[in-house]
Order: C-alpha cells, then sequence, then structure tokens
C-alpha cells in the first residue's frame, strides 16, 4: 500500500462554477470510491468486480471529457488546446493501466494509482483548468440550464 492514500469527496474536491461539471466529478469520485474499496478488500485471483468497476470508470472519464471538450468549443474556450490535450493525456494513462491490470493483475500498481497518482491530478486539474473553463462560460453568457 502507499503511504499517501488520498480519497476525494464531493466535501472535500474543489467546486467549479457549473453544476453539471460539479455532478461529474462527483459521480466520478463515487466510482473511484467503490473502486477503492473493491482494491482493499482484494483476495488475489478474485478479479471481475474490479475489472469491472475499472471499465466503468474508464467509460465514466470518457463521457466527462468529451462533455467538457464540447462545452470548450462551445463558449470558444482560448486555452482548449491545453484543456483537451490534458484530458487526452490522461485517457491514455487510465487506457494503459487497465490493460496492464487486465494483462498482470498487480494490484500494487493499481492501487498507487488509484488512491495517489489519480487523486493528485485529480484535484489539480479541477482546481486549475476546469475551474478556469467553467468561470469562463459563466462570464460569456454560457447557460447552464439550456444545457
Ligand atoms: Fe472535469
Ligand atoms: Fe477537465
Amino acid at each position: 500500500m502507499p503511504s499517501t492514500k488520498i480519497i476525494l469527496t464531493a466535501e472535500t474536491v474543489p467546486h467549479v462554477a457549473l453544476d453539471f461539471m460539479n455532478n461529474t466529478h462527483f459521480e466520478e469520485l463515487d466510482m473511484v470510491q467503490s473502486l477503492g474499496e473493491l482494491i482493499t478488500h482484494y483476495q488475489q485471483g478474485d478479479n471481475d468486480a474490479l475489472t469491472q468497476a475499472l471499465n466503468a470508470w474508464l467509460k465514466h472519464t470518457q463521457a466527462h471529457f468529451s462533455r467538457e471538450n464540447e462545452l470548450m468549443i462551445d463558449i470558444q474556450f482560448p486555452m482548449y488546446l491545453v484543456h483537451s490535450g490534458e484530458h487526452s493525456r490522461v485517457l491514455e494513462e487510465m487506457e494503459s493501466m487497465v490493460t496492464s491490470w487486465n494483462n498482470d493483475h498487480d494490484i500494487e500498481m493499481l492501487s498507487d494509482y488509484v488512491f495517489t497518482a489519480w487523486p493528485q491530478w485529480f484535484e489539480q486539474h479541477v482546481n486549475s483548468m476546469d475551474m478556469v473553463t467553467a468561470q469562463f462560460a459563466l462570464m460569456h453568457g454560457y447557460t447552464q440550464d439550456l444545457k
């Protein structure tokens, strides 16, 4: 187990100016929390539940990122390439982590990612790029009721 175990929740994660983005983040944190419980109670050879939870998380992340990418295009966000590039990078990282899990079932590797690397990235990403994107959208007349 890694020494730094970070559990983000709806209360502790930074909130941005658009509700639909926050709701997606909260959903994702719920999924990661369930994933964390499966990792903590993992018994060698018992891989199915974890594999399913990982695939569901990956799918949710894909939808999360493409929805934000669409928003950035809608509002002509000037740092679109930086923010969407970060989404692509992290999605690739998650995909290779899931592939590696499917091949090796290395619980330590998975545990490091889910309890340390990912939450560090997520908190920092929400607090910077998501925050600025949501603020920009509001300042440029984006109405969340219409979406
Ligand atoms: Fe986000
Ligand atoms: Fe984002």
